[in-house]
């Protein structure tokens, strides 16, 4: 998610063809190279994403709590688009459908996220467990399992309870949080522990806490222009959610993990950064400070046991949370039991080093970024989406830092974009998605070559997204599904990149692959 909805109207497929530079108005770029279908592990799992305020609808149906972006997708003058996601995908009442539809893609596993609110619709840990919406995610599970298809399950997808945030600001107050928390994460397991092997804690933690609390473009909308303050509050967020984290992780596995057999991580999104001038040691280091305030953030203390980077506590100072000597010795403990990295991931960008004291409220690192480097060339062709280029040579950089510094399975939790004016075409022109089959392809021969080449250990795919659906500040335009959705008559239509996706794995998992290390 990025703070744009508007949508290139150019057919940018030519371009991707190689020596074409697009519309005139778009910078140049280096040839794509062409898709090369090369082979994965025969283990290797694919999927698709969704989260429930943004496929489900059915706002208040069955005893279900309103959450922040009930919220904020309400608010007059509108934050998003003058949409909402009242009806959404109408998933909540289509679900039958939905399974059919994803038993014939042949996807191996689905990640999807729990509506809080639906669990309970209050929240807090000593408010009412909803027996109907337990009961709304036991029918997805049982229907998943029965079509073979595995859940993934995301305990939290930015849609937190209203009530919570009403009560004490939700991530404001780490202490409240990591309880409720925590027991909401309990109820999850009791319910769900025997047929679910995969959780996610948090999707996105950046997001939550600078889109939320410092740029305030997503909900609950918070920055110093509307009553909070963007040079404190993300930086609370961020530490309630790596000490609820670890919290639940703890929980999972000293009560659930040993019966219930599954395994439990966090989702980190983040762009690739090359320098905007490569010669230029001052961008060199800016593209990887650049990282540490995106992923390292929470990479680090999570993964590693560690404290937040040093370019952070240098530049931040006491305005970034402390860790108690207890928290610090905790997260350590935790680190060495994570199994996977959940790596959501898009686009590459330039990160240009600035030179004057960062302002109080910067949360980059002191960093301009950018679409085009020094000598004017973008990182790749545009997607539906301004922010959002192909290119898959950053990706394969990205998963060779992840990994060096990580050194976790990844599993690619999330990737894909729109097609260069998908949302302006009718839906028999939107299904034939080449701009986007072309981007997966692409970026599935870049796991390959991480694989093969560069030994680190990718394990699953998951394409954002399973169908079209509300993408949150921009609403209905964007269109990230592998399913057209007519939002009028909410008619699901596959497009063609489902059919490519269901080849080609069926193709690359033929090969005879093996691991390098
Ligand atoms: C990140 C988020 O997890 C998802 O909710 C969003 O729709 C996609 N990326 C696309 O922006």
């Amino acid at each position: 998610m990025e703070n744009s909805n508007v949508n290139v109207n150019v057919n940018m497929f030519e371009a991707l063809k190689g020596n074409s530079l697009g519309s005139p108005e778009e910078p140049p770029y280096d040839p794509l190279p062409p898709i090369e279908d090369l082979p994965l592990p025969s283990t290797f799992r694919w999927g698709t994403a969704t989260a429930a305020y943004q496929i489900e609808g059915s706002p208040t149906a069955d005893g279900k709590g309103p959450s922040i972006w009930d919220t904020f997708s309400h608010l007059s003058p509108s934050r998003t688009n003058n949409e909402n996601g009242d009806i959404a995908c109408d998933h909540y009442n289509r679900v039958e459908e939905d399974l059919d539809l994803m038993a014939s893609y042949g996807m191996d596993v689905y990640r999807f996220s729990i509506a809080w609110t639906r669990i309970i619709p209050l929240g807090g840990r000593n408010d009412p467990v909803n027996a109907q919406g337990i009961a709304f995610y036991n029918k997805l599970i049982d229907g998943l399992l029965a079509r073979r298809i595995e859940p993934i399950v995301t305990l939290y997808h930015w849609d937190v309870p209203a009530a919570l945030y009403e009560r004490y600001g939700a991530f404001l107050d780490t202490a409240e949080f990591v309880a409720d928390f925590e027991t909401y994460a309990r109820v999850c397991f009791e319910a769900f522990g025997d047929r679910v092997r995969k959780w996610v804690t948090f999707n996105e933690p950046y997001i939550i806490a600078i889109f939320g609390h410092h740029s305030g473009v997503l909900a609950p909308g918070r920055s110093t222009e509307t009553g909070g303050d963007s040079s404190t509050e993300p930086w609370v967020v961020g530490h309630t959610l790596i000490l609820s984290h670890a919290a639940v992780v703890g929980l999972y596995i000293r009560d659930y993990a040993g019966a219930q057999k599954g395994e439990i991580s966090i989702v980190l999104n983040g762009h690739w950064y090359e320098p905007w001038d490569a010669s230029d040691p001052a961008d060199r280091e800016a593209a990887q400070r650049r990282l540490e305030f995106y992923i390292a953030w929470f990479g680090d203390p999570i993964f590693l046991g560690k404290d937040y980077p040093s370019a952070m506590r240098a530049q931040l100072g006491d305005r970034l949370p402390q860790f108690t000597e207890e928290e610090l010795a905790r997260l350590r403990q935790l680190a060495s039991r994570h199994t996977f990295y959940g790596m959501n991931h898009y686009s590459t960008k330039f990160a240009k080093a600035l030179h004057e004291p960062p302002p109080l409220d910067d949360c980059t690192g002191n960093v301009e970024e950018l679409s085009t480097n020094k000598t004017g060339r973008a990182v790749g062709p545009v997607s539906g989406m301004p922010w959002l280029r192909v290119a898959p040579h950053g990706f394969r950089k990205l998963l060779g830092w992840i990994w060096a510094r990580y050194k976790l399975p990844i599993i690619v939790t999330e990737n894909g974009c729109p097609d260069p004016g998908e949302s302006q075409t009718p839906v028999e022109q939107a299904i034939e998605d080449k701009f986007r089959m072309t981007y997966l392809g692409l970026y599935l021969d870049t796991i390959s070559r991480a694989i093969t080449e560069d030994g680190v250990q990718v394990e699953g795919y998951y394409v954002w997204s399973l169908m079209d659906n509300f993408e949150w500040s921009a609403g209905y335009g964007p269109r990230y599904g592998i399913t057209h959705v007519d939002f009028q008559t909410l008619v699901r239509t596959p497009k063609r990149s489902v059919w490519y996706l269901k080849h080609t794995f069926e193709e690359r998992r033929r090969g005879s692959l093996t691991r390098s290390h």
